[in-house]
């Protein structure tokens, strides 16, 4: 079931996304939120901040699960996961460290890591508030188009689709990480809300293919269809084929 809101313009998909978060947080202040990285919620973050700022939300009690994180990159590097949720999020506002966890993608062992990671969600219960971005292709997190999906947290190779999206922040191509640890789609569908979100008109073939084309593993995204309570935020562009 999808409750699609179009907004429009970037403060208000900032500010809309944000109220989501904030309200569920003033209503559960020990609200398991799932985060994500990318583009698409930096401003969503920043209103969030502003939020804290004006003490209106509190992440005192909060937990945070990330979605994922790339094979390689040590914590400390300007394109990790964990240090995009630091300077974006986790630094400005008042979530005890502890309490936020992304994959490591430095432990060695990519498959023990990701089998720790999914340990840790399913010890952590049922996900509050899933906040997830859409990739070109239809990835959620980092589940890429493919025959099969994986339902649990798992190793997965790039897509060039991904890989080449992602340049944008290295120096080149080659410098993106080949692999990641991805949060399954099982674990995705277990959230008790999605709040999915999409600017821009380069997402509009694939904000329809995933809310109104057929269910497929080849637009993993499509399969939120089978999830009984999302949100999905676009802006005027990316909605434009709705
Ligand atoms: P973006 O990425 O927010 O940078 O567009 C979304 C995604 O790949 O999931």
């Amino acid at each position: 079931m999808f409750n699609i809101i179009k907004v429009n313009n970037e403060q208000q998909f900032n500010e809309t996304g944000a109220g989501i978060i904030a309200s569920l947080l003033q209503t559960n202040p020990r609200a398991t939120l799932g985060l994500a990285t990318g583009g698409t919620p930096v401003g969503v973050y920043k209103h969030l901040i502003e939020l804290y700022k004006q003490g209106l939300v509190s992440f005192k009690d909060a937990r945070s699960y990330n979605l994922d994180e790339y094979i390689g990159l040590p914590e400390d590097h300007s394109e990790s996961y964990r240090r995009f949720m630091n300077e974006k999020l986790f630094n400005h506002v008042d979530i005890d460290p502890s309490n936020t966890h992304v994959p490591s993608g430095v432990s060695g062992d990519g498959h023990k890591a990701a089998a720790e990671y999914n340990l840790l969600l399913e010890k952590a219960g049922q996900i509050d508030l899933q906040l997830l971005g859409l990739g070109h292709n239809g990835h959620i997190g980092f589940n890429e188009p493919a025959e099969h999906l994986t339902a649990a947290t798992h190793v997965v190779e790039l897509d060039e689709v991904t890989r080449k999206a992602n340049a944008r922040y290295f120096n080149s191509i080659d410098e993106v990480p080949t692999h990641a640890i991805t949060m399954g789609i099982g674990s995705i569908l277990k959230a008790k809300q999605i709040l999915l979100m999409a600017k821009g008109a380069d997402k509009a073939e694939i904000v329809a293919k995933a809310l109104k084309g057929p269910i497929t593993t080849q637009c993993p995204a499509s399969l939120l269809q089978l999830h009984p309570n999302v949100v999905v935020i676009v802006d005027q562009e990316a909605g434009g084929l709705l």
